[in-house]
């Protein structure tokens, strides 16, 4: 039976991953801070699906948090979901640096650092799959959380060329806004954001696995925002900034 391990699988995009594999017949490894939430989350799959998960309590931001999750994927997973994140609700000169910081620790370094444990193994047995959640926002200026997502992006799609000519897939995930627990943590007011623009967790997981399968390097799941990133790249910078500052704050 596959194993897949998900971080950030106790809500939104990575629940409905976890329900998706689930399904799917993987075996799960089911990574966030609240233990408690992690095992509610593990029943739930095995009354739903039959599934076995483990459950592994761990704050990304931490060292030793993250030395337990790189620990568990060095025994060997078929598929890695880099999902757990989170938004700032302020504009970059009001954030604390410290929130900053814990953001890129979050985003990039335990992104890079997970990647970096699964994929020797994945390798070795010539299969298996990295899928690193970023963001539209990667495509616009929405301050150091845009700067994070993009990263995300170059990341995985430089990882995904070095992986060419082996069936190991690395794939960054791109939504939109998705209707989650992230602008209620963030505190942020939605209010702003048209009705149109928000995606199901179900869907964009549903998307990210086709896609997945197809081989696709970034996915953006949905035709609305495959339109607003082409669009988007032709804008002046200028405009995009104006724009991005004025939604989801
Ligand atoms: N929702 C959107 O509109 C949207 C759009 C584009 C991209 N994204 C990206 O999608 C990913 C998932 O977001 P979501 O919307 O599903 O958010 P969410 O509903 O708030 O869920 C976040 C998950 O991450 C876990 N988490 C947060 N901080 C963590 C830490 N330090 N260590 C370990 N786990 C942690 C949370 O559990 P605990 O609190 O128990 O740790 C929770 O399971 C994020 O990377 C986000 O940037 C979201």
């Amino acid at each position: 039976m596959p194993t897949a391990l998900i971080t950030g699988a106790t809500a939104g995009i990575g629940a409905a991953f976890a329900d998706r594999l689930a399904a799917d017949g993987f075996s799960l490894v089911l990574v966030a801070r609240d233990g408690k939430r992690l095992a509610e989350v593990a029943e739930r799959l095995r009354l739903r699906h039959g599934a076995a998960s483990e459950v592994l309590a761990a704050d990304l931001v931490t060292e030793e948090g993250l030395e337990a999750v790189e620990r568990r994927l060095r025994e060997g997973v078929d598929l890695l979901v880099n999902n757990a994140g989170f938004g700032h609700p302020g504009h970059f000169l009001d954030v604390p640096a410290e929130q900053e910081v814990r953001m890129l620790r979050l985003h990039c370094e335990a992104v890079l650092r997970l990647t970096l444990a699964a994929l020797p193994g994945m390798r070795e047995r010539d299969r298996g799959a990295v899928i690193n959640v970023a963001s539209v926002a990667a495509f616009f200026t929405r301050g150091s959380y845009s700067a994070s997502k993009a990263w995300v992006v170059s990341f995985s799609e430089s990882v995904a060329a070095e992986m060419a000519g082996t069936r190991v897939r690395v794939m960054a995930l791109c939504p939109g806004f998705v209707r989650t627990e992230f602008h209620e943590r963030a505190s942020m007011d939605t209010s702003g954001i048209p009705g149109f623009l928000w995606l199901s967790a179900e869907n964009v997981v549903r998307e990210a696995m086709r896609d997945l399968a197809r081989g696709v390097r970034v996915s953006i799941p949905d035709l609305r925002y495959k339109a607003l990133v082409r669009v988007g790249r032709l804008l002046p910078l200028t405009l995009i900034g104006q724009v991005s500052r004025r939604i989801g704050r």
